[in-house]
């Protein structure tokens, strides 16, 4: 599929199938991610794999899913959770001022990439970082940034034109729909 056709199609999801991603499969995401353009090219970006299932249960107990969605219906079941996580971290001593836009550009390779090969992802930004911090033995000099939780889709999430609000929401038969502005709302041409 074209890298067109992939960011076109790409929609977070927060249903997954319970089949295992191969480890050289996940391997191969954090290299597209070491691959991003970075600010100064400093990379002070480092990744943490997580596929092992008990560690991927207790993390995901420390995560928060689709929060604008009444009675926690956006959180996976038990049955479709993610079934690996992959945590962003941060160098503090190579952190620019411009760490966040190395972040955004490494997650959404690795969105992509896991597109490609068939696997839906869920960049989560609430997440308990004490809780990662300790429980996967960060060091002191390391940030934790965010964490991707990843596997193969169970649902079909839908874009849609923005008409009134931003929130997303799911249709009476459980379809998550994902409001989006319009090309003509936020393009300009030639000055705003
Ligand atoms: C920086 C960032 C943080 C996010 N954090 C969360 C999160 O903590 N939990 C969650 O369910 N979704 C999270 N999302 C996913 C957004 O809710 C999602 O991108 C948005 O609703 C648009 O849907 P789409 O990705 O399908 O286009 C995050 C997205 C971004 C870019």
């Amino acid at each position: 599929m074209s890298v067109y056709s992939l960011i076109t199609r790409r929609r977070s999801i927060r249903r997954f199938k319970q089949t295992p991603i191969p480890f050289d499969t996940l391997k191969k995401l954090v290299d597209t991610a070491r691959l991003a353009p970075s600010a100064t090219n400093m990379q002070p970006l480092q990744y943490i794999i997580i596929d092992d299932k008990d560690q991927v249960n207790a993390l995901f107990g420390h995560t928060q899913w689709a929060r604008l969605l009444p009675n926690n219906s956006g959180r996976p079941a038990e049955h479709q959770q993610p079934v690996a996580f992959i945590v962003i971290l941060a160098n503090k001593a190579l952190e620019t001022a411009w760490t966040n836009h190395d972040v955004g550009a490494a997650v959404e390779n690795m969105i992509l990439a896991a597109l490609e090969e068939g696997i839906g992802s869920c960049w989560i930004a609430s997440v308990n970082r004490p809780y990662v911090t300790e429980a996967f033995h960060i060091p002191e000099n390391f940030k934790v940034d965010s964490v991707l939780g990843l596997g193969y889709p169970d649902e079909d999430p839908v874009a849609e034109p923005l008409t009134q609000s931003t929130d997303y929401y799911k249709d009476d038969k459980g379809r998550l729909h994902v409001p989006k502005r319009s090309l003509d709302e936020v393009l300009h041409h030639n000055g705003f």
